[in-house]
């Protein structure tokens, strides 16, 4: 969308975004059923990125707040302070429901307005947003226009500031640029995008778990070192067995580079990574992996690929009730078109594959069954396009497929 959009424009009012002046880093806050206004504390800074200076950024931590309880924030000075909402998860339980938005790709084109607007008008009403990487493309614009920044986050901010959006790092946030004496990899999602990556004793914002509800939710980054003895496979590798199916049944794995993929693009990008992590997925159980980075959407039947060796030539999926269900849905908008050549005939191992815009929804009742639909944004805001019952693998592990 050009510069001009709606979308796009920055509020009104002295230093409003983008500031000229730090402003303050204060932010007041209090629940729906309390008058009592409590302040908590910020840090500021800019970066710059060739020639661009970035206005000053703020990230502020809230601590303490209760369980299950709308908040109001306050941000900003004066005649261009803002206000804003958001509602705190329940607190963990092995039968706790919760709705999850899934988008990916999302960009911002006319395209990814259409794919928020269904998103929010969803009638299954997503409470947090996971999603698999690849934010503004920022990248696709001359010398990595760090402005597609700023207006990508205006754009989603009348989602984004009011619900948890649970970020993956993709391919167009390494910004990595040389030519221009760019050559720290994500520094600009690194500066604008915080994760809680600390609390799951992660040491990089790029792989890192959250717990919410019944959900146990762990990203992994498809652009870090995942190989034999990095931090991120050491990290992942003693995450896996601290994940308490009593506690959380439900187990979740985001990432930006799908392993199970039948378009004729990025085919096989995701391979290596495979190899490497498959067989924990089936060891631990793990529910869905949810991935990008495709332009379109694809679901897999539930499917394994952890038997060969260099030997023995045994290298084909197989059907497999221990693993999880691969999701493609890179289809949020992005700036480069949609993946609309498949590999053909389709796989056995390919339950759904359609290359248009859209959405999905992962709907957890309890600690058996889930309910997923993903949603096209040439469809009605109820219209499931694609869906299924999701059995939990820890606690109700039977066969889901219809045939
Ligand atoms: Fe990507």
């Amino acid at each position: 969308m050009p510069l001009h959009s709606d979308v796009f424009q920055a509020p009104s009012g002295y230093n409003a975004p983008q500031q000229d002046e730090p402003g303050s880093n204060t932010v007041v806050y209090w629940s729906e059923n309390s008058q009592v206004k409590k302040k908590a504390t910020g840090n500021v800074y800019t970066y710059k990125f060739y020639t661009y200076t970035s206005g000053f950024i703020h990230h502020c931590t809230i601590r303490n707040l209760e369980y299950d309880t709308k908040y109001y924030y306050l941000v900003g000075d004066r005649n261009s302070m803002r206000k804003f909402w958001f509602t705190t998860p329940p607190q963990v339980g092995p039968d706790v429901p919760y709705t999850f938005g899934i988008m990916g790709d999302l960009g911002q084109t006319y395209a990814s307005n259409i794919t928020l607007t269904h998103y929010e008008k969803n009638p299954e009403e997503g409470r947090a947003v996971l999603f698999v990487g690849d934010l503004s493309y920022a990248d696709n614009h001359p010398n990595h226009d760090n402005v597609r920044w700023d207006t990508w986050a205006r754009f989603v901010e009348r989602s984004a500031a009011y619900q948890p959006w649970i970020w993956t790092a993709g391919n167009h946030e390494i910004d990595f640029a040389p030519e221009i004496g760019e050559t720290k990899p994500f520094k600009p999602y690194t500066h604008r995008y915080h994760v809680p990556y600390r609390a799951s004793q992660s040491t990089a914002p790029f792989w890192y778990s959250i717990k919410r509800a019944s959900a146990y939710i762990i990203v992994l980054s498809s652009y870090s070192a995942y190989g034999k003895y990095t931090p991120q496979n050491q990290w992942l590798e003693q995450e896996l067995p601290k994940v308490n199916r009593s506690e959380t049944p439900w187990l979740i794995v985001l990432m930006h580079s799908p392993w199970y993929n039948s378009y004729n693009y990025h085919y096989m990008e995701g391979e290596t990574m495979r190899v490497m992590y498959e067989p924990w997925f089936v060891e631990h159980k793990v529910d869905i992996v949810l991935s990008g980075h495709v332009h379109a959407y694809e679901r897999s039947e539930r499917i394994s690929n952890i038997a060969y060796n260099i030997m023995n030539g045994i290298c084909r999926p197989v059907k497999d009730p221990s693993a999880p269900v691969y999701i493609t849905i890179g289809d949020g908008g992005n700036i480069e078109g949609l993946a609309n050549n498949m590999t053909e005939p389709q796989p056995e191992y390919s339950a759904y594959r359609e290359a248009s815009f859209g959405h999905a929804i992962f709907d957890i009742k309890n600690r058996t069954h889930a309910r997923y639909s993903w949603h096209r944004n040439h469809d009605g805001y109820a219209v499931e396009a694609d869906s299924m019952w999701f059995f939990n693998r820890f606690w109700h592990p039977v066969d889901e497929s219809s045939q």
